[in-house]
C-alpha cells in the first residue's frame, strides 16, 4: 500500500499538470487558490469550507485540458463555460470525499444574479468565480501596475457577474501589495499552500479515494489523444501482472500501479496537434514529446514519499542500454521498476492502434520486443515474463475495450 498523503498539498501538484499551455507552465490554478483562500481566510469561513474552497480552486478547471479549451477559459466573458464545469464535476462526484468539491467546481462560473439556489457552497463557487476571474486578467506587465486596471474591471460586475458582498473582501486584499507580488511570484505554488492553516494542509486523503484520484489524471492524460483512450490504464494493468510475476511485494504492486497511471503525467505539456498527429513526427516534434518524462519526474518528486515511484514512472522511456531519453540513465542504474514500465509501455503502445497504423497482432509485437531485448533497449527477463503469460496481457487491454471508457 501507499503511505497516507495530505491532499491539499497533493492537489496542489496535481494542478500544475493541468496548468500547462501552449506558452508554458501559467500557474493559473495555484494563483486562483491562493486568492480565494485569502479571502476565505479575511472572511473567517469555517475549517471545512476554507478546506473544500483550498482542493476545489486547485483543480477547478479539470474539465478542461485541451490546449484550445484553455485558451478560450482566457476570455473574461466565457462563451460555453458550463461544459467545463459540468465534465469536471461527472469526473470527481464519486470520489467518496470529494462531493462538495465536485459541487464547487459545478458552480464556478455561475452569474450570481442568475442562481437559482444559494447555499454555503454556492458562495465558495462565488469566491473561485471571482478569484479565476481576477487572475486571467493578469498580465505579463509588472503586477503593481495591474492593480488600478484590473479591480476597474471587476468593480463593473459585483451584484451581476459576481457576489456583491465579495466586493469588500477582495479589496481589502488589493490594498495590500504583498497579496499582487505573492500572485506573480515564482514560489506562488508554496505560497498558496501557506495561505491555509497548517491543520487543513494535514487532511490526509483515504487511500481508496487517492487510487480514485489517480485513475482521473490518467484518463485525463489517455483523453488528450483519441489513439490513446486507455493507454495509461492499459500500461498500469500490464504493469501490476509484471510485477507480480518478478516478485514484487503488494506495497510494490500498489506503487507500480500508480507509476503506470501517472507515467505520462508530463503529456499534458505537448500540444495536441503533435500527439494527433498523422504522420511521423519531425526532429523538432520528437525534441518536445521528450520533455515528457521530464516533467512527470520533478512533479511525482514533490510528493512526500513518492521518490521512488517517481523514478518508474519517469525513467518509462530510459533503456538500459542508456539510449533512452531524457536522463539517459541505464544499465544498473535503472530499476526493475522503470524496466517493468517500459515494456508495458512499449507493448500497450504496439497492440493499441495509432494515428498512422491499426494495433499490431502477437507476432510483430513479439519480433519487436525480442529484437529490442536483444539490444537492451528493453529488459529481456521482463520481456520473456510477458511472452510466457501473453494471453493474460492481450486480456487486459480486450477488457479495457469492453469498458469503452
Ligand atoms: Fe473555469
Ligand atoms: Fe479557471
Ligand atoms: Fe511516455
Amino acid at each position: 500500500m501507499l503511505g497516507k498523503i495530505n491532499l491539499p498539498p497533493l492537489l496542489n501538484t496535481l494542478s500544475m499538470v493541468l496548468d500547462f499551455t501552449s506558452t508554458g507552465l501559467n500557474h493559473h490554478h495555484n494563483r486562483v487558490a491562493y486568492i480565494s483562500s485569502a479571502m476565505a481566510s479575511l472572511m473567517d469561513l469555517p475549517r471545512q469550507e476554507r478546506y473544500d474552497l483550498y482542493c476545489a480552486a486547485s483543480i477547478h478547471d479539470i474539465g478542461a485540458t485541451s490546449f484550445h479549451e484553455k485558451a478560450a477559459l482566457g476570455r473574461f466573458h466565457v462563451l460555453d463555460a458550463d461544459a467545463h464545469s459540468q465534465k469536471g464535476y461527472e469526473l470527481l462526484k464519486d470520489i467518496g470525499n470529494f462531493e462538495n468539491i465536485a459541487k464547487i467546481i459545478l458552480h464556478h462560473h455561475d452569474y450570481w444574479e442568475h442562481q437559482r439556489e444559494r447555499n454555503a457552497l454556492t458562495r465558495l463557487s462565488d469566491i473561485i468565480h471571482l478569484a479565476d476571474r481576477l487572475e486571467i486578467l493578469l498580465t505579463e506587465d509588472y503586477i503593481l501596475h495591474q492593480r488600478k486596471s484590473s479591480m476597474d474591471q471587476l468593480n463593473a460586475y459585483f451584484g451581476t457577474m459576481f457576489r456583491p458582498e465579495l466586493k469588500e473582501v477582495l479589496h481589502e486584499l488589493a490594498g495590500r501589495e504583498s497579496f499582487w507580488l505573492d500572485l506573480a511570484s515564482p514560489y506562488v505554488e508554496d505560497l498558496s499552500l501557506r495561505m491555509i492553516s497548517p491543520d487543513i494542509v494535514e487532511s490526509s486523503c483515504e487511500y481508496t479515494d487517492l487510487k480514485k484520484l489517480f485513475m482521473i489524471f490518467a484518463l485525463i492524460i489517455d483523453r488528450k489523444s483519441q489513439f490513446t483512450l486507455h493507454h495509461s490504464r492499459l500500461v498500469a494493468s500490464s504493469s501490476v501482472h509484471l510485477a507480480s510475476l518478478a516478485g514484487f511485494s503488494p506495497s510494490g504492486i500498489a506503487q507500480i500501479e500508480v507509476a503506470g497511471l501517472l507515467h505520462d503525467l508530463g503529456k499534458l505539456s505537448i500540444p495536441e496537434s503533435i500527439l494527433e498527429k498523422p504522420g511521423a513526427l519531425t526532429a523538432e516534434e520528437y525534441d518536445v514529446i521528450k520533455r515528457h518524462p521530464y516533467h512527470t519526474y520533478h512533479i511525482l518528486q514533490r510528493l512526500p514519499g513518492y521518490s521512488q515511484l517517481a523514478e518508474w514512472a519517469a525513467f518509462h522511456h530510459e533503456r538500459p542500454n542508456g539510449t533512452g531519453y531524457p536522463f539517459r540513465i541505464g544499465g544498473s542504474d535503472l530499476p526493475l521498476g522503470s524496466r517493468i514500465i517500459a515494456v508495458a509501455d512499449v507493448f500497450s503502445a504496439l497492440i493499441e492502434d495509432r494515428p498512422y497504423r491499426p494495433g499490431m497482432g502477437r507476432d510483430k509485437i513479439e519480433t519487436i520486443l525480442t529484437q529490442s531485448a536483444r539490444e537492451k533497449a528493453l529488459d529481456r527477463d521482463v520481456v520473456d515474463l510477458l511472452f510466457s503469460h501473453y494471453d493474460l496481457f492481450e486480456s487486459l487491454r480486450e477488457f479495457l475495450d469492453i469498458l469503452r471508457y
